[in-house]
């Protein structure tokens, strides 16, 4: 089969590498210069068995529509479904048709009830615009003053554009938060292996929330039972209100969780593959990957993906002033020392080609360092060693990615809170039969 995986950074180039294991050709559009068969050629114009669509963006353009419209097999959600991560107030809409558990919410397009109902919720207060705003949309505050001053920002367009226009104010839920990625073909689903991102710029979770600055899979607080209720619980009861609404879903469901003292909790639903999670989960993938996603795109899914028993860690490397004001046209140096560490995979993010050809940075997130190894442990060390030679002026990366997990992973997992909370057993819409829950 030949390929298209749509789009440009670190999560395209492992889906092209992991889908090459298997493909006869893949090509990326448009990918970037540290990208392996990148091409400039518009998607539209491309021929190829499969289109496996990246980011967010052009899904919710209707990319997918139009790829299927002139007969492709497509792997990811029309329009209609992209609404999901396209309008935050749709996806509160169906989740609550779907009996999802979510925050506690409100969507506003005034500025005074939306006050008001902040001023009624406990700190963390939580700020999000209603559309698109690449991952920097969300604040999360404990000081009421600015959650406040943040409402009228968005509300007035100026911050965000059209995209503010209406925000959702949330309860502020604490805890670890989790990724479910799951891989749908309309009915069903099938979830794939569970991983942790590292959302904020700076060690100990502290500083501006960041397209992600790392990642890890498996997570030892995630066993098994708990996918499984997320599945139940979440990602097929909205996959079923989906389809009540006359919407096929063939993609990636990706349910955004909270792993509070009450159980998970839903944050969000994103319509596409995590980046960076894309870059820990796909690596471990036994399953041939070509063939799931095209069964999913038919709508014909039957494979249960499989995942090797090992462990990958990923750590992003960013540039200077990243996420406010990346800086680019940096040299980038020491890529060959890093991908001669043993177990190393440098995912090109944020590239280009320089004037004499050598890659320098080109985004924020420049260049994601990803280490396969037996356990969380090892692949932490071999991740940070291999990080050790990148270089360019300003470079910026987390040196505790995975650092708790590691340590945890060793000591009995599933700690103390349930696999979902009691409140909301039973929803009305799952596909799968009434299973027993998971013992916390
Ligand atoms: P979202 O785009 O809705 O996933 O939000 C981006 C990030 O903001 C999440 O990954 C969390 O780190 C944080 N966040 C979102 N919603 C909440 C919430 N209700 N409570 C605490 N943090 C949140
Ligand atoms: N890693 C978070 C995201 O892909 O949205």
């Amino acid at each position: 089969m030949r390929v298209c995986v749509v789009g440009s950074g670190g999560r395209e180039h492992a889906l092209a590498q992991v889908l090459a294991r298997t493909a006869d050709e893949v090509v990326v559009a448009p990918g970037n210069a540290g990208i392996p068969g990148s091409t400039s050629a518009d998607p539209v114009e491309i021929d190829a068995d499969l289109f496996v669509i990246g980011p967010e963006q052009p899904l919710v353009d209707g990319l997918a529509d139009r790829l299927r419209a002139r007969g492709h097999l497509v792997f990811g959600p029309g329009a209609d479904g992209a609404r999901l991560e396209g309008s935050k107030r749709w996806m509160k809409e169906v989740l609550d048709d779907a009996g999802v558990r979510s925050a506690r919410h409100g969507s506003f397009t005034e500025v005074e009830p939306a006050r008001a109902f902040l001023a009624s919720l406990a700190p963390p207060w939580v700020v999000k615009t209603d559309g698109l705003a690449a991952g920097k949309g969300v604040l999360v505050t404990d000081d009421l003053d600015e959650a406040s001053a943040d409402v009228a920002d968005k509300l007035s367009g100026t911050a965000f554009g059209e995209a503010g226009r209406t925000v959702i104010i949330e309860e502020g839920l604490m805890g670890p938060e989790l990724s479910v990625l799951a891989v749908c073909d309309g009915t069903t689903a099938v979830a794939l292996a569970p991983a942790q991102d590292h959302k904020r710029l700076l060690d100990g979770d502290r500083g501006p929330n960041t397209g992600g600055m790392g990642a890890f899979s498996p997570v030892p607080s995630a066993p098994p039972p708990l996918v499984d209720a997320v599945m139940d619980k979440a990602v097929l009861p909205t996959l079923a209100a989906l389809r009540r609404r006359g919407i096929d879903y063939r993609g990636v469901l990706y349910a955004g969780l909270m792993l509070t003292d009450e159980g998970p909790t839903v944050l969000e639903f994103n319509v596409r593959f995590g980046d960076p999670e894309a870059q820990v989960v796909l690596p471990r993938l036994d399953t041939d990957l070509v063939a799931l996603l095209a069964e999913a795109a038919t709508g014909r899914l039957r494979t249960t993906p499989v995942f090797a028993d090992d462990a990958a860690v990923t750590v992003v490397c960013a540039t200077e002033g990243y996420p406010l004001a990346p800086r680019p046209g940096d040299p980038i140096e020491g890529l060959e020392e890093a991908r001669a560490v043993e177990g190393i995979s440098v995912h090109a993010a944020g590239v280009a080609a320089g004037a004499d050809g050598a890659l320098v940075t080109a985004g924020g997130r420049v260049l994601d360092v990803t280490a396969v190894a037996p356990t969380l442990a090892q692949a932490r060390d071999r991740a940070y060693r291999a990080v050790a030679h990148l270089s360019w002026p300003g470079l910026q990366h987390r040196s505790d990615i995975a650092e708790g997990a590691a340590s945890a992973a060793g000591a009995a997992t599933g700690g103390s809170s349930p696999f979902w909370p009691q409140e909301t057993a039973g929803n009305q819409d799952g596909v799968r039969p009434e299973q027993e829950r998971g013992e916390g």
